[in-house]
C-alpha cells in the first residue's frame, strides 16, 4: 500500500456514524490512546478532512457534520451567575451509548484539559458552511432558518463590544489549535486570521434581507479595519524591525508612532539577522507593551490563504520559509511556532507544562497537519518548488512513522514523545497536499478559500 492509499484508508476508518449516517471523524484512530478525548470529533481537526471529502464529491458527511454541530449548540451548559453565549460552538463531540441508544455529547471546554474555551470552533464551522454551500451547490443548509439564526448568533458573539481598543479580537489563552497555556492570550494571530475569513464568509451566507443590512454593513467595516490593522501593525520585516528598534516609548496622544508602547528592549536576540530584505511575517500577538515576535505558522499561512495580506507580503512569508527552511520545516513540515520558549520563559508562560517542553508539541514541535496550509499557500503564491519540497519531506516519513500527530526536536526529526499514531488530520493534510501538487484540477478549492466575493 502506498502512502496515499494508507492515508485514505485511515481516514475512511475514522468516520463515525450516528443513526447510520456519517457525521465526522475521530481525531485519532490509534488503538493505544492515552487521552480519551482523541476519540472525539474535533471541529478544527475535521476541517482538512472535510476538504478531502468535498474534493471527492462526498458531500453527505460534510452536510451531516454541519447540521450536527448546529444542533449541538443547544447543549452548552452555563455556569451559575452567567448567561449562555448562544453563538459558541463546541470544540468536539462524541457518540455515547446509553441504555442501548446512541446520543451525542458535545464539549464546550467544560471537560477539556485545562477547561479552555474553543473560540475557533464557530469560525471553522462558518467557513466550512460557506465552502460546502459553494462547492456542493446545495443551498438548503445556508437558507434554513435555524442556520441563519446560528450565523447571526455567532456574529453577535464575535462582534460584541468588550474591552477592545483595536479591530483585533481579544481572547483567553489556549482557545485555538494551541489549546494549552502558551502565552497566547490577548490577540493571537490565528484567531484574527480566522475572524477575517469568517466575516468574509458571513457576507456570502447571510440572506440579502432588510433585517440583515445593518449587520452586513458592520461586517464590511470590521473586515476593512481588521485587514489594514493586520497588514500594518502585525507585519514585521527588516524595515519595521529597524523602526521598532529605535522606537521612543511613553508617547501620549493620537498622532504617535509607537501606539502600543512597545519597548525596543523586548526584541529577542534571535531576530537580528533572521530576515533579509525580502522576508517578512505577521507577529504572533499584539497588545499594550507587548509584541510577541514568535513566528506562528498557522496564523501566517491562513493569512495568505484567506487573502488577509497583500501579494507582496505573502511572497515575503514564502521567502522566509525558503531561507529559513531548516528552522521552519526541517525534517517535517512544519514547525508550529518558532522559536521554542525555554528556561524561565517556558516556566512562566506555560506554567511548567512538561508536554510543552522546549521544541516539543505546541512549543516548537513540528505538526504534519500544517502541510495542507503550507502547500496551499505555496501554490497560491506560485511557489511550486516549496509545495513540492514540503510534500517530498512529509512523504518520506509519514507512512513509515504511522501518521503521528507531531514531531519533536529543533529539526523535527523525532516522533513526538506523546504523539498519537493514525492522527486523522495528519492523514487529511497529506491527502490534500498530494492532490494539489499532483492534480492541478483539484486546486480550484484554493480559490474558494479566499472568499473574495
Ligand atoms: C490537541 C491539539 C488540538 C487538537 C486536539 C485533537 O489538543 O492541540 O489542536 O484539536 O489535540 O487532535
Amino acid at each position: 500500500m502506498n502512502s496515499f492509499e494508507s492515508a485514505q484508508e485511515i481516514l475512511k476508518n475514522a468516520v463515525i456514524y450516528f443513526k447510520d449516517q456519517p457525521i465526522g471523524t475521530v481525531a485519532s484512530s490509534d488503538s493505544r490512546l492515552e487521552a480519551v478525548n482523541y476519540s472525539h470529533c474535533f471541529v478544527r481537526d475535521f476541517f482538512p478532512g472535510a476538504l478531502v471529502f468535498l474534493m471527492q464529491g462526498d458531500y453527505g458527511i460534510v452536510k451531516n457534520f454541519l447540521a450536527t454541530m448546529q444542533g449541538l449548540q443547544a447543549q452548552q451548559t452555563t455556569m451559575e451567575g452567567h448567561k449562555r453565549a448562544p453563538g459558541l460552538m463546541p470544540a468536539s463531540f462524541k457518540i455515547k451509548y446509553k441504555e442501548g441508544r446512541e446520543e451525542l455529547r458535545a464539549d464546550f471546554g467544560e471537560r477539556a484539559i485545562g477547561r479552555v474555551a474553543p473560540v475557533d470552533s464557530a469560525m471553522w464551522w462558518m467557513i466550512l458552511l460557506a465552502l460546502y454551500s459553494k462547492i456542493s451547490g446545495d443551498q438548503s443548509l445556508r437558507e434554513n432558518d435555524d442556520f441563519q439564526t446560528s450565523i447571526k448568533e455567532i456574529l453577535d458573539l464575535y462582534l460584541k463590544e468588550s474591552f477592545e481598543t483595536s479591530p483585533a479580537m481579544l481572547v483567553p489563552d489556549g482557545c485555538f489549535m494551541i489549546d494549552r497555556r502558551m502565552g497566547v492570550y490577548g490577540h493571537p494571530l490565528e484567531i484574527q486570521a480566522l475572524l477575517f475569513a469568517m466575516l468574509r464568509c458571513s457576507k456570502y451566507l447571510l440572506l440579502d434581507k432588510n433585517e440583515n443590512h445593518l449587520i452586513l454593513a458592520m461586517v464590511e467595516k470590521r473586515l476593512q479595519a481588521l485587514r489594514s490593522y493586520m497588514r500594518i501593525y502585525y507585519w514585521l520585516d527588516k524595515d519595521a524591525l529597524n523602526k521598532i528598534h529605535r522606537f521612543r516609548s511613553e508617547e501620549f496622544g493620537l498622532d504617535v508612532e509607537n501606539v502600543l508602547n512597545i519597548f525596543p528592549e523586548s526584541i529577542p536576540a534571535w531576530l537580528d539577522g533572521w530576515m533579509d530584505e525580502e522576508c517578512g511575517y505577521l507577529v504572533g500577538n499584539l497588545g499594550a507593551g507587548r509584541m510577541d515576535f514568535r513566528f506562528f505558522a498557522l496564523g501566517n499561512l491562513l493569512s495568505i490563504l484567506f487573502d488577509v495580506l497583500s501579494e507582496q507580503q505573502s511572497q515575503m512569508i514564502m521567502n522566509l520559509y525558503q531561507r529559513n527552511w531548516q528552522g521552519l520545516v526541517g525534517e517535517m513540515p512544519a514547525k508550529i511556532v518558532y522559536p521554542a520558549l525555554v528556561d524561565q520563559e517556558w516556566a512562566l508562560l506555560t506554567g511548567c507544562d512538561a508536554k510543552n517542553a522546549p521544541w516539543s508539541y505546541h512549543n516548537g514541535g513540528n505538526w504534519p497537519v500544517l502541510l495542507w496550509t503550507l502547500v496551499a499557500a505555496s501554490i497560491q503564491t506560485g511557489r511550486e518548488d516549496i509545495a513540492q519540497s514540503a510534500l517530498d519531506i512529509a512523504e518520506r516519513r509519514l507512512q513509515k512513522d504511522n501518521w503521528p500527530e507531531y514531531y519533536d526536536g529543533k529539526a523535527g526529526s523525532l516522533v513526538g514523545r506523546r504523539a498519537n499514531y493514525c492522527q486523522n488530520w495528519t492523514c487529511s493534510a497529506y491527502l490534500l497536499a498530494y492532490k494539489w501538487v499532483h492534480e492541478k484540477k483539484t486546486r480550484s478549492i484554493l480559490q474558494d478559500l479566499k472568499f473574495s466575493l
